[in-house]
């Protein structure tokens, strides 16, 4: 069991259909616990920052596009394997495969081809960290040392 901090971002499309504390909720039902959260209004740079591995991609303008469009949740999770939970809790990344009980295959259905038709990038509700490597570089760019709760006197890790 490896204990770790993960990032999450509830995205401008998840926001403005009031999605917030049904995603959130799947988190927590899950075992993993709110360090830091906030609502932000990015800027381009920001967003170009945290989707960078992106850069050069036909979908990159329309993605941070989405992301400036309206503010987003930033969150910061933390629990047993973080990462690789909080990923299979999201699901694939294009809605229209991602299974049944995952975020993205509950709330949106929208397929590559669709997208194209709309914005150009897929609209799925949430990001999340792929990597211990991309945790910590995501969560210093959308948090400062000062957001974070130092540490839960809880038993979490009797549950889990
Ligand atoms: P995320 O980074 O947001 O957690 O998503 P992911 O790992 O599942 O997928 P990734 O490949 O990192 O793509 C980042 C986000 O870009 C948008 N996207 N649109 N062809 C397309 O229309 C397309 N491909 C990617 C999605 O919003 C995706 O989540
Ligand atoms: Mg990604």
């Amino acid at each position: 069991m490896t204990w770790e901090r993960t990032f999450i971002l509830v995205k401008p499309d998840g926001v403005k259909r009031g999605l917030i504390g049904e995603v959130l909720k799947r988190y927590e039902r899950a075992g993993l616990q709110v360090m830091a959260a906030k609502l932000v209004s990015c800027h381009a740079e920001q967003a170009e920052k945290h989707y960078e591995e992106h850069k050069g991609k036909d979908f990159f303008p329309s993605l941070v596009d989405l992301l400036t469009s309206g503010p987003s949740l930033a969150v910061a999770l933390e629990g047993a394997n973080a990462i690789e939970v909080v990923r299979k809790i999201n699901g694939d990344t294009e809605p229209r495969t991602a299974a049944p009980g995952t975020i993205r295959g509950d709330f949106t259905h929208m397929g590559y081809g669709r997208s194209k038709e709309l914005s150009g990038t897929i609209y799925n509700v949430v990001h999340a960290s792929d990597s211990k490597e991309s945790a910590v570089r995501e969560l210093d760019i959308w948090f400062d040392k000062k957001d974070f709760v130092d540490s839960y006197d809880t038993i979490l890790k009797g549950f889990v």
